[in-house]
C-alpha cells in the first residue's frame, strides 16, 4: 500500500484535514473522506461530468483530478450552493423548469453551469448549449436543462446579493 500524504481540502469554505494515497481521486476524497456525497460518480473516467466540482473558480471533473492536486485550493461542491434554506438561482430554476428527473447527473450540471455563468454571465443560448454538451444526462432529453440554465443566466444577472447569487 502506498504511503499516505496529509492534505487539507478546503471545500465550501471549510477545511477538511485528511490523509490520502497519492493516487486517490478528488471525487473519492470528497465523497468518502469528507462525507460530501452530493458529488456523484458515473463513468469514473472523465466522460459523463456527474462528478463536476469547482476548483479555483473553474468546473473540473473530480474523477480525473488527484486529491493531492487540490490541496489548499478552494473547492466548491453542490452542498455549497444553497445558503441555508435559500436555494441558489440555479437550483431554483432547475426545479421550476423540470431540469431533472432521477437527479443523478444534476449536481454535475449545477456545478458546471455555476462555474460557466460566473465566468460569463451573458452567455448566449448557443454558448450554454456548448458548455452543457460536456455532461451527460440519461433522463431529461436536455431541453429542460438548457431552459433552466438560460433562465438562471437571466436571474443571476439581475439578482441581489441577498438572493444567494
Ligand atoms: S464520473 Fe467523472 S466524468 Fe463521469
Ligand atoms: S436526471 Fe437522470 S441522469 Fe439526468
Amino acid at each position: 500500500m502506498a504511503e499516505k500524504i496529509s492534505i487539507t481540502l478546503n471545500i465550501n469554505a471549510r477545511d477538511y484535514a485528511i490523509s490520502v494515497e497519492p493516487r486517490r481521486t478528488l471525487a473519492d476524497a470528497v465523497r468518502d473522506d469528507c462525507g460530501l456525497t452530493g458529488t456523484h460518480l458515473g463513468c469514473e473516467h472523465g466522460v459523463c461530468g456527474a462528478c463536476t466540482v469547482i476548483v479555483d473558480g473553474k468546473p473540473v471533473r473530480s474523477c480525473l483530478m488527484f486529491a493531492v492536486q487540490a490541496d489548499g485550493r478552494p473547492i466548491r461542491t453542490v452542498e455549497g450552493l444553497a445558503r441555508g434554506d435559500v436555494l441558489h438561482p440555479l437550483q431554483k430554476v432547475f426545479w421550476e423548469n423540470h431540469g431533472l428527473q432521477c437527479g443523478f447527473c444534476t449536481p454535475g450540471f449545477l456545478m458546471l453551469a455555476a462555474g460557466a455563468l460566473e465566468a460569463k454571465p451573458d452567455m448566449t443560448e448557443a454558448e450554454i448549449r456548448d458548455v452543457l454538451s460536456s455532461n451527460l444526462c440519461r433522463c431529461t432529453g436536455y431541453q429542460n436543462i438548457i431552459k433552466a440554465v438560460s433562465a438562471a443566466a437571466v436571474e443571476m444577472r439581475t439578482c441581489q446579493p441577498s438572493e444567494n447569487c
